[in-house]
């Protein structure tokens, strides 16, 4: 079989250390203490300025690393050719932190390849669709064929709440929105988007 028109979504456990993660919540609070935030698809939550890839705090840079690398290795995933030497990868990254009723309206990432968002904390305590991911199958002529065949890429919709340290990687053009958190705990996450130009 080959495969035709799909959109993947990569799920990556990132073996982000627990100690790393408590670093960044730790920075991540103190970053917000002196950033007023923009008002983009956030409702009631908090988005930071987009510069965290030119940040100094160690434990920003260090899961910036992480993000830029798995696109790297997702490249390399559909071309092993790929050599990221001789491409120039833009990164543009920022912090969500939503807390109770926050979410984020259905948008898509324009001019970018890749979007991804690293999961610093993600309640445990679930209810409903509290703070799950949805993507919106850009062919929704597919519908029928889900009814058949479920959750082999014709579906509509795709809903998920990854683990607090799993990152998901998918392509910018893919419509995505994230449900309120309906938990007292604060849904962190970074996001970012990058371009990957041919020098
Ligand atoms: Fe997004």
């Amino acid at each position: 079989m080959q495969i035709g028109f799909t959109s993947p979504i990569h799920i990556i456990n990132s073996e982000i250390e627990e100690n790393l993660l408590k670093n960044v919540i730790k920075d991540i609070y103190t970053i917000r203490d002196n950033d007023t935030g923009f008002n983009l698809s956030n409702n009631l939550g908090w988005h930071s300025t987009p510069d965290l890839f030119l940040r100094n705090e160690a434990s920003i840079k260090e899961v910036c690393k992480i993000c830029a690398s798995s696109i790297g290795s997702i490249m390399k995933n559909y071309n092993p050719e790929f050599n990221a030497e001789n491409f120039d990868a833009r990164f543009v990254g920022w912090i969500n932190v939503n807390p109770k009723g926050g979410s984020n309206n259905l948008h898509t990432h324009p001019n970018s390849h890749w979007s991804g968002v690293l999961y610093v904390q993600q309640p445990t305590e679930v209810e409903g669709y509290s703070g799950m991911i949805e993507f919106i199958n850009p062919n929704q002529e597919g519908r029928d064929l889900a009814n058949l065949i479920p959750q082999r890429g014709f579906d509509p919709i795709m809903r998920i709440r990854p683990k607090s340290g799993q990152l998901v990687i998918f392509p910018s053009y893919l419509l995505h929105s994230v449900y309120p958190n309906n938990s007292d705990t604060d849904r962190i996450t970074i996001a970012f988007n990058s371009q990957i130009l041919k020098k």
